[in-house]
């Protein structure tokens, strides 16, 4: 199965924005890429765009985002009209755009223990930048919260909206992404606390 969005939810035309984007969203997807490790803390790609490449989970130019949508499109509309079709999958969009909002402000809360040296840089960190491809091995349990914001409830927001599923990914997602920015913000103040 090859959807618009690819497993990971990130659409780059060339690591610039998809066209029509908004600037917020693509700071946003910069940030995220740099915690994927695909851009390195300075904006600049790493080795590990080539094997994200590889694996084909995120898109990486516009035309490559648009074919798999216009395939979706085509099948939708063996049923609804088009204009239909359309605007119900830019509604998925537009949740991944709100999810990017929360994911980046709970990375930039992260990266700035890093940045401050309250979180040191782990031996197998490439960066003293959060590193979510450290997956469930993540150093520190404010790291922990935010890898379980990224592979599980970012995924069921955008996952459940494309599988016209709105109370998944309202509750499961959304209020849990949310959840889990109160809590990145609160271990934040904590961790400044004791340092
Ligand atoms: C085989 C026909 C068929 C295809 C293909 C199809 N749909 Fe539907 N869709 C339906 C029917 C029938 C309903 C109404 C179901 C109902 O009311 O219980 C529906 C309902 C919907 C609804 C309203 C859901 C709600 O809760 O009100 C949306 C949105 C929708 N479809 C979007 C899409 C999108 C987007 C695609 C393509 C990814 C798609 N559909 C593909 C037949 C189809």
């Amino acid at each position: 199965m090859r959807t618009a969005w690819g497993f990971l939810g990130i659409r780059t035309d060339g690591l610039a924005p998809y066209p029509g984007e908004d600037e917020e969203w693509w700071a946003n997807r910069v940030t995220i890429l740099k915690a994927l490790g695909v851009l390195d803390p300075d904006g600049k790609p790493t080795a590990r765009l080539d094997v994200m490449a590889g694996a084909d989970v995120l898109r990486l130019t516009a035309g490559d985002f648009d074919r798999e949508r216009a395939k979706m499109l085509a099948t939708c509309t063996e049923c609804h009209s088009e204009n239909y079709a359309k605007a119900d999958l830019e509604k998925g969009d537009r949740i991944i755009r709100e999810g990017d909002k929360l994911f980046a402000e709970a990375i930039r809360i992260v990266a700035g223990l890093y940045q401050d040296s309250i979180l040191e840089k782990p031996d197998n960190y490439a960066y003293a930048f959060p590193d979510l491809l450290t997956f469930h091995d993540a150093p520190t349990p404010i790291e922990q919260r935010l890898f379980v914001m990224h592979l599980k409830h970012r995924m069921r927001l955008f996952q459940g909206a494309f599988h016209q599923n709105p109370d998944y990914s309202l509750w499961y997602g959304w209020n849990e992404m949310q959840l889990d920015l109160t809590d990145i913000k609160q271990m934040n103040k904590e961790l400044r606390a004791e340092n």
